[in-house]
């Protein structure tokens, strides 16, 4: 017994000396303003007020609550992205997905969604969510993972507000930055 006592006292001093020499462990360092690649795009949002079926790209799903700022609706979208800020300007891609409202205090929403390519340009998909605190000059979110062009891809997606007309159109403007590009290896 004595001698078992003796044995773990022994590797437990020589474990903590030898993790005593072992470095720090540190986080790993990147450079926000070197993306392996870098899209800038702008959504647009037409809700459905209606009487638009031709024009609507979005529709909301459940009405505000009485909490206010418009806690509670949720906007389902299946909106088109331009390569400039023209509307007519003619779509490179689609975001599907949603929004919602989520605070009572101020206009924050909390976005999930796809950017759906097929162009010429790019063909796959890049899937990106995070919180969207609209007062805010600019909002980061997470690009969660990719397909296609965009296999495994991560990295930041910057929101900034272009244009608002009422509750029926805003635009955003989206710098989408990969900090993880891979090509798919043969085999
Ligand atoms: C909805 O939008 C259409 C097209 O922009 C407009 O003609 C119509 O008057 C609007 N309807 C309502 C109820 O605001
Ligand atoms: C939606 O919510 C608003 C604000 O709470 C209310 O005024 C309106 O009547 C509701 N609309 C429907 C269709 O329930
Ligand atoms: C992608 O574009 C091609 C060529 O325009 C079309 O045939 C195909 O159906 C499109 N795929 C999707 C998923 O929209
Ligand atoms: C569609 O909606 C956009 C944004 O509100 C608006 O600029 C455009 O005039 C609308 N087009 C039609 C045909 O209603």
């Amino acid at each position: 017994m004595n001698n078992l006592v003796t044995k773990s006292c022994f590797i437990i001093t020589l474990l903590s000396l030898l993790t005593s020499y072992l470095p720090p462990t540190r986080a790993k360092t990147l450079k926000p303003d070197e993306p392996c690649k870098r899209i800038v795009l702008y959504y647009h949002d037409i809700l459905f007020n209606g009487t638009d079926l031709a024009n609507a790209t979005s529709a909301k799903i459940t009405n505000d609550s009485a909490l206010g700022s418009h806690f509670g609706m949720m906007v389902v979208f299946d909106d088109p992205m331009t390569e400039d800020n023209r509307l007519g300007s003619g779509p490179v891609a689609r975001a599907q997905g949603f929004y919602f409202y989520d605070r009572k205090s101020t206009y924050n929403a909390w976005f999930a969604y796809t950017l759906v390519f097929n162009s010429t340009e790019y063909k796959g998909s890049l899937n990106i969510m995070g919180a969207d605190p609209l007062p805010e000059k600019t909002r980061d979110l997470s690009v969660v993972g990719g397909t296609g062009d965009f296999f495994m891809a991560r990295g930041i997606c910057t929101f900034e507000t272009d244009e608002v007309e009422g509750d029926y159109y805003f635009r955003l403007k989206m710098d989408i930055k990969l900090y993880e590009c891979y090509q798919k290896g043969g085999g």
